[in-house]
């Protein structure tokens, strides 16, 4: 696995000091849900930046105040997809600076017991998959829900496809890779673990929760 900071490669782990701060600010089990909220836009619009940069564009004209001149234009279309429900936490920062993303909702849980991908939403089919698809989930644990997530981007038709969370475990990050090693991923950090529960440890809670105020963390 190619793990590199500051270049994007397979696995882009960011060493950027402004994500390090707030990353610490997530992780603090003292941050309460409106301020984790906050910081989780921050990171995601700073991780944007990173994910989006080879992105292709096209020739335009535009008419300054001053004269017409040649500019440049996304030339793909971009397809956000959370997965439910804490990847929703992403998107709006996502369409800060994507704002003709279209946006594409996953419902994936994880089985508590097998710690398995259950597909409870899915509205994709029927409708023409976007050039690129980002798909959004803070916490790439087990790896299980972006793999299965990607299956069905892929069976979709989608072409091109990157993963962007906040925080990977070497687990998530190892059979994401296995499955789909065309896929690029974007973290914020890379972790120790995982523990026998599936949470990535240190890790910050968990990600939902700690965003919509439904957990004891
Ligand atoms: N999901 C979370 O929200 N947190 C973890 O640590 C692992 C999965």
């Amino acid at each position: 696995m190619v793990i590199s900071q500051g270049k994007a490669q397979e696995v882009f782990v960011s060493n950027h000091p402004l994500i390090q701060h707030k990353l610490s600010l997530l992780r603090d089990i003292n941050t309460e849900p409106k301020r984790f909220r906050e910081v989780v836009h921050e990171i995601t619009i700073l991780l944007a930046y990173e994910a989006t940069a080879d992105l292709t564009t096209r020739e335009i004209t535009v008419q300054t105040p001053l004269t017409q001149t040649t500019s440049r234009e996304l030339e793909q279309q971009i397809g956000l997809v959370p997965i439910l429900r804490s990847g929703l936490g992403m998107v709006g920062a996502m369409l800060t600076v994507l704002p003709t993303a279209q946006v594409w909702h996953l419902g994936l849980y994880r089985d508590h017991k097998t710690l398995q991908p259950i597909t409870y939403y899915n509205k994709l089919p029927g409708h023409t998959a976007p050039d690129l698809c980002l798909v959004l989930d803070p916490m790439l644990a087990t790896g299980g829900s972006a793999v299965a997530a990607i299956n069905i981007l892929k069976e979709w038709g989608t072409k091109r496809i990157k993963f962007m969370g906040l925080i990977g475990a070497p687990e998530g990050v190892a059979l994401l890779r296995q499955h789909h090693p065309d896929v690029p991923i974007y973290i914020a950090a890379l972790d120790d673990h995982l523990n026998d529960i599936g949470y990535i440890v240190p890790g910050l809670g968990d990600a939902g929760d700690r965003q919509f105020g439904t957990g004891q963390f």
